[in-house]
């Protein structure tokens, strides 16, 4: 059965679920996967700092592939980090290539801005051009309450709510989604928002409805899935892999939740942003793009020595499905809890 949510209604998808991007790794085929499915599909921006590959070329690529293979609503991301050279561009140059291109314009419903400022896309003339022409809403991922405070401030649509059980990248806080969800309903009751981090299960999604999400986005559950274009041996960590088989170290952006390996737990945690920033001070950009090569290893299927992203949501996952399948049981079980729990009420 569809749901209504505000989200859904916003994005014009069937489902309350949204596939979270995960760059620097392709999430195209899982993009078109979602979308088919009556998710939606989101984008990842390829690439990290690096020289070879080129995040514009790529998303455009990217994008025209989407809309050739369905014609289902989808998102993309970009990462406004400082670090991110690619930044700026990405916020001029694809809104004005959604401009240019009428089937990408009617289906890309979402951009999600993370990992920097939620100012720099607003920022964008050709942004607001292409919000004035089309159906297109800004969420920013808000890790923690005052970055949600920072996002309201720069004007977003909505604010994709992800706490520490969450894969990949994390804020300083280490606050728990279930808490950070609260926050924002107690801080900005009214602003849509998307559930993230630690959801897997249509119980996880009743609960994230409950506190007033209007969507999951889920990034670990669909690495699992058949549609994902990750590694077979990066996939195969998830089932068997438990709850407490992650761990939260530093990366290139700041915090990250990764699979404990021989990469993760040789890694130091900084705990502090101004430590973080005082040490991106003295790194050179070769050792900025040599950091990045673990990602690539990980991609490439070396779990030893590669930066493993996953999140505490793997300790959930037990077999690797079709997206279809796993949208299916996902909603279907919410729905039972959904009624379960009004049954509670005499
Ligand atoms: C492999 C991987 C790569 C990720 N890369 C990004 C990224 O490029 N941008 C972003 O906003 N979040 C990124 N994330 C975080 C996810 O979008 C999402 O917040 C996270 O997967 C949610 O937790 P879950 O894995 O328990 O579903 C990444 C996560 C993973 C697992």
């Amino acid at each position: 059965m569809p749901f209504e949510t505000q989200i859904t209604k916003m994005l014009g998808i069937k489902y309350p679920i949204i596939a979270a991007p995960m760059a620097p790794f392709h999430t195209t085929h899982l993009t078109v996967a979602v979308s088919e499915a009556g998710g939606l599909g989101v984008l990842s921006q390829i690439g990290l700092l690096s020289k070879d590959k080129d995040p514009i070329e790529e998303m455009k690529q990217n994008m025209q592939y989407v809309v050739e293979h369905t014609d289902k609503p989808f998102g993309f991301n970009i990462r406004t980090s400082r670090l991110e050279p690619y930044a700026k561009t990405l916020c001029d140059e694809i809104p004005e290539f959604i401009l240019d291109n009428p089937k990408i314009k009617e289906q890309c419903r979402y951009v999600l801005t993370s990992a920097g400022s939620a100012k720099v896309l607003p920022q964008s003339k050709t942004f607001q051009e292409l919000k004035e022409v089309s159906q297109i809403v800004h969420f920013h991922v808000a890790p923690a309450l005052w970055l949600a405070e920072k996002c309201v401030d720069a004007g977003v649509d909505g604010l994709v709510v992800t706490g520490s059980e969450g894969g990949g990248h994390q804020s300083y806080e280490n606050v728990s989604t279930l808490v950070l969800l609260q926050q924002v309903q107690q801080r900005f009751p009214l602003i849509p928002r998307i559930a993230c981090g630690g959801f897997a299960t249509g119980e996880g999604l009743a609960s994230a409805l409950s506190l007033g999400a209007g969507a999951i986005a889920m990034g670990s559950r669909f690495i699992a899935s058949k549609e994902c274009e990750f590694h077979e041996v990066y996939k195969n960590v998830v089932p068997p892999a438990r709850a407490p088989d992650t761990t939260l170290v530093t990366g290139i952006l700041g915090p990250i939740r990764l699979w404990k390996n021989k990469y993760s737990l040789g890694h130091n945690r900084v705990t502090k942003k101004e430590e973080k920033l005082a040490q991106e001070v003295v790194m050179s950009t070769e050792e900025l793009a040599k950091a990045a090569q673990a990602y690539d290893l990980a991609y490439q299927g070396n779990i030893h020595d590669g930066a493993v992203l996953l999140g505490q949501s793997i300790g959930l996952i037990d077999s690797i499905k079709g997206v279809a399948s796993i949208i299916d049981r996902i909603t279907q079980d919410a729905e039972r809890a959904i009624q379960k729990t009004a049954n509670l009420i005499k």
